[in-house]
């Protein structure tokens, strides 16, 4: 990494009034360091939506937007989609290094010993309506956690952080089950410690006490793909509400229900749910130009959810991979015909033929298909961003743990351009 470079700022009358370090990473754009900016010249950067700032150093996740590339640790995603467990990815994002077979065993079981979650939690269900959106409740129950956990909130040990990381990868999925249960009426399902970790989750949300649950090899295998797939991606709007909680000293439960929360907005891991519910507004092929001229109008706010990406400017790598894994659940479960499948792919196709998308660069990314996958799973479509969080768990914790542990970390506090009222005197009949 070479060192020493600067940029100098200058102003109208070509003076310098700054000399800014400029930073290289291993790969990807270099950046200016701009922390001495105020100090030297009284002016602030601006960057609403941060497009064009990093708002840290990190090892975890790289993306080329360009080429639509995802790497986690330096490996590609379709490969660790294809040839990785989800665990093994989990491991590999939190240690950074994939795990050796008997590191993977510890591992696993660590994460089995975990997956009960104390039994007084259940009382906090107790509390939301039935109908109550499953974010909602993942908020308050997640957020609960920190208070059965007091014995190991101490940030600053890695012991407490990692033992913390554990407790939230295995007890999320039973959370995320016991929603699903407490949505339908059903008794909650504890886990079973001879199942992995996917097999477990599929059996506390579809198997009730009554009848023994048969795992289908084919929804495993594509629950767990999915899970990978959405794993960590980098900087994304709720990783970085974790990172900005977790900067204050917040503890690890406060600081993921943080991320939970902002995952849920439509613009960001809502929109798993919004594609669903957009598919079954355009509800025939026949009715899609109507919808795509909709999404091209400044003055309709309908937009085509499930389309773009801030960073991807090409193909999002994890919707090929999401639309690989429709096509085997769909032929699994003989729903080849799927009529919201067939309906995804027509408006796939028109949309990237459309000069608007085209010029906008505007592609399908990882929550259009994976609303039909999990639809054909039998998930309901308000469940869809739970399974998303659950996912997107470790990631959230990857960071958070990087974060605590780099020695740049301070508490994140932005400024801003301010364009209210100067100071003024309170009207005089006020006394
Ligand atoms: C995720 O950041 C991450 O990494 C997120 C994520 C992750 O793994 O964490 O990848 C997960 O959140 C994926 C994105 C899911 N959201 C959606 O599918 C919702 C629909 N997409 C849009 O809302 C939008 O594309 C965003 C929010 C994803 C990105 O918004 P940006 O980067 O702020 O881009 P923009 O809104 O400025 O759009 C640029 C232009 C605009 O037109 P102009 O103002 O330049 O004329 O493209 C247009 C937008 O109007 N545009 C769309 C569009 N997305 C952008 N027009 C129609 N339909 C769309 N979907």
């Amino acid at each position: 990494m070479t060192e020493n470079r600067t940029l100098t700022l200058t102003n109208e009358n070509s003076q310098a009034i700054c000399e800014l370090p400029v930073l290289q990473g291993t790969i990807g754009p270099d950046v200016i360091d701009v922390q001495a900016l105020y100090k030297q010249t009284g002016l602030f950067t601006y960057d609403p939506g941060f497009t064009s700032t990093a708002s840290c150093t990190s090892t975890i996740t790289y993306i080329d937007g360009e080429e639509g590339i995802l790497l986690y640790r330096g490996y590609l995603i379709e490969e660790l989609a294809e040839r990785c467990t989800f665990l093994e990815v989990c491991h590999l994002l939190l240690h950074g290094e994939l795990p050796t077979p008997e590191s993977l065993k510890d591992f696993e079981n660590n994460i089995t010993m975990h997956t009960m979650v104390h039994d007084q939690l259940t009382n906090f269900f107790k509390g939301f309506r039935r109908d109550a959106h499953p974010m909602a409740i993942m908020v308050g129950v997640v957020g609960a956690l920190s208070a059965f956990y007091h014995d190991a909130l101490d940030i600053k040990s890695k012991k407490d952080r990692d033992l913390s990381a554990i407790r939230l990868i295995a007890k999320v999925p039973t959370i995320v089950a016991m929603c699903y249960k407490y949505s339908i009426g059903l008794p909650f399902m504890y886990p079973n410690n001879k199942l992995s970790y996917v097999e477990n989750f599929m059996r506390m949300m579809f198997a009730t006490p009554c009848d023994d649950y048969v795992q289908n090899p084919v929804l495993v295998n594509a629950l767990e793909r999915i899970l990978i797939l959405h794993a960590d991606h980098e900087q994304n709007a709720s990783t970085s509400t974790v990172r900005l909680a977790g900067s204050s000293g917040a503890n690890p439960y406060a600081c993921i229900t943080a991320g939970i929360a902002c995952l849920w907005g439509a613009a960001h891991g809502g929109a798993n749910e919004a594609v669903l519910n957009m598919l079954k507004e355009i509800g025939d092929v026949s009715n899609i130009p109507k919808f795509i001229e909709r999404a091209k109008d400044k003055n309709d706010p309908f937009r085509l959810m499930g389309f773009g990406h801030r960073v991807y400017k090409n193909y999002d790598p994890r919707a090929k991979l999401m639309r690989a894994t429709c096509y085997d659940v769909l032929a699994e479960l003989k729903l080849e015909d799927d009529p919201m499948f067939k309906l995804a792919l027509e408006l796939e196709r028109f949309a990237l033929e459309d000069p608007y998308f085209i010029a906008k660069k505007l592609y399908p990314n990882v929550d259009f298909y994976s609303g039909i996958v999990l639809h054909a799973l039998g998930i309901p479509t308000n469940m869809f961003t739970a399974i998303f969080a659950m996912g997107r768990t470790i990631g959230w914790i990857a960071h958070w743990d990087e974060m605590i542990a780099d020695p740049e970390q301070r508490i994140g506090r932005p400024r801003q351009l301010y364009r209210g009222s100067a100071q003024r005197d309170i009207p005089s009949q006020h006394r």
